[in-house]
């Protein structure tokens, strides 16, 4: 296991450029879309992550060929080899449940372990199911798996009790070689949705709706290949604007789409950071003198991101006053409080509320990281803390940050991997 060592002298002030990647959560999707045609697909702006090796693997073991070169990918999937993704890939990876809906619309049959709870909350896929069973498919649960069939998905309205991104795609690439139309209601909003239809599209797919909560979806079968870009990833941007504010920084992040950011850009505002857009790719930010507190409640997208509550928690500890962070999607998601105790933050826990009182000095201490965001909460904590910070199992961060730490160093941070 690999650990993180920051060396803080309490308010270090980040400054230069940084490139932010492609977006983990966009890339996952468009990666098992390639599950729907023999032919080749070709993506760009794919980000270096650790769950884009997993989902490679995965796919891989269902027929897939594939070359990365820098942050190109070429992938083709001929002929489908199998049709089973093992309990050991998806308990790595959750996301692994996105080649469900594709394998089930190409082959007639797809076998995925269940994903089970982890360590954001208990995380059922019910209402993946329930779709597909909508568009025709017959499921059974058995043995920790689920067993899907179906000789051909049927076109029907499907409309989610709840917003769910997995949902969604799975249900919009099950749809898209299914007979006739699909209308999908209440579908979740976020960009990386949107993406995944504009190269569904690309792909030949019949798609109305695409950034709305109601999708059309006529089914054309069979989908061919295809060119397509990643975006970047908005909750990467986000964990840089908060390190620029916490460290009293100067900071210009390229590569992006402001127009993501726009909750996060209008919280850090009103906590009194200055944010500029220099182009439609780019964004300066300043640290404040002096932040504000303010309460936050997570939503589905356009609100606040949960992927973004740890890091806002941080930002909040260095605020004057009180914010109550409400998390409202996950019902476990508040692991990194803990260890932000250990750096001397001031924050209670009751429900689904996390009570941060500010502003408290940190003082780097030895903590772990239990899930991705919450190690990157205390990569930036660990940034402003006094002293030496250690982060142990960063594995996690690997999951969903592209060289973080080699970025964090260019804009002066003094951050290293040590080995254990
Ligand atoms: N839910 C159900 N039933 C379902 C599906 C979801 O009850 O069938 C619940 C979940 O338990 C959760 C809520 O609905 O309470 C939202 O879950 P959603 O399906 O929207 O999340 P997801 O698709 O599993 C994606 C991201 C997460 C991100 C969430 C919310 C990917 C690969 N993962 O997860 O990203 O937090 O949407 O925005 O896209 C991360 O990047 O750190 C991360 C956890």
């Amino acid at each position: 296991m690999g650990k993180i060592k920051i060396t803080g002298d309490g308010h270090p002030l980040l400054d230069g450029k940084v490139q932010i990647s492609g977006a983990k959560n966009a890339v996952l999707p468009a990666i098992t879309a390639s599950l729907l045609t023999s032919e080749k697909i070709r993506l760009e702006n794919i980000p270096l992550v650790k769950d884009v090796y997993t989902i490679l693997t995965l796919m891989k073991g269902l027929g897939a060929e594939y070359t990365l070169d820098k942050n190109s990918l070429s992938i083709q999937v001929k002929r489908i080899l199998s049709q089973e993704a093992s309990y050991e890939l998806v308990q790595a990876m959750r996301a692994s449940i996105l080649v469900l809906g594709p394998l089930l619309a190409r082959k007639g049959k797809a076998i995925v372990a269940l994903p089970g709870g982890c360590a954001i909350g208990s995380r059922p896929i019910d209402l993946h199911i329930q779709g597909l069973e909508k568009l025709g498919a017959s499921i059974q649960l058995e043995h920790g798996y689920i067993r899907a069939e179906a000789s051909k998905l049927q076109g029907t309205e499907i409309e989610f009790e709840r917003k769910t991104v997995g949902g969604t795609e799975n249900l919009l690439m099950a749809a898209c070689l299914a007979k006739g139309e699909t209308v999908l209601k209440n579908c979740s909003l976020e960009p990386e949705i949107s993406n995944l239809c504009e190269f569904l599209v690309k792909m030949g797919a019949q798609i109305e709706g695409i950034g709305e909560e109601t999708i059309r979806v006529k089914g054309s079968d069979p989908l061919h290949g295809a060119t397509h870009e990643i975006i970047p990833d908005r909750i990467e941007a986000g964990t840089f604007l908060v390190a620029g504010a916490l460290t009293y920084g100067n900071l210009t992040l390229t590569h992006i789409q402001p127009q993501h950011l726009l909750t996060i850009i209008e919280k850090l505002k009103y906590s009194g950071v200055k944010i500029e857009k220099l182009n439609n790719r780019s964004l300066r930010v300043q640290g404040a003198p002096k932040i504000k507190s303010q309460d936050i409640t997570t939503s589905p997208y356009p609100g606040f991101p949960t992927d973004m509550q740890a890091q806002f928690t941080v930002l909040m500890t260095q605020a004057e006053g009180t914010s109550i962070i409400t998390e409202t999607i996950f019902n476990r998601r508040f692991s990194h409080i803990n260890e932000l105790l250990r750096l001397g933050a001031n924050i209670e826990v009751s429900g689904d509320k996390a009570i941060v009182k500010g502003k408290t000095l940190l003082s780097g201490a030895e903590t772990r990281a239990t899930d991705l965001r919450a190690s990157a909460s205390l990569v930036l904590a660990g940034l402003i803390a006094q002293g030496e910070t250690i982060i142990n199992d960063v594995e996690h961060l690997d999951r969903g940050y592209e060289k973080l730490e080699a970025k964090l160093k260019t804009l002066g941070a003094q951050i290293e991997r040590v080995s254990t």
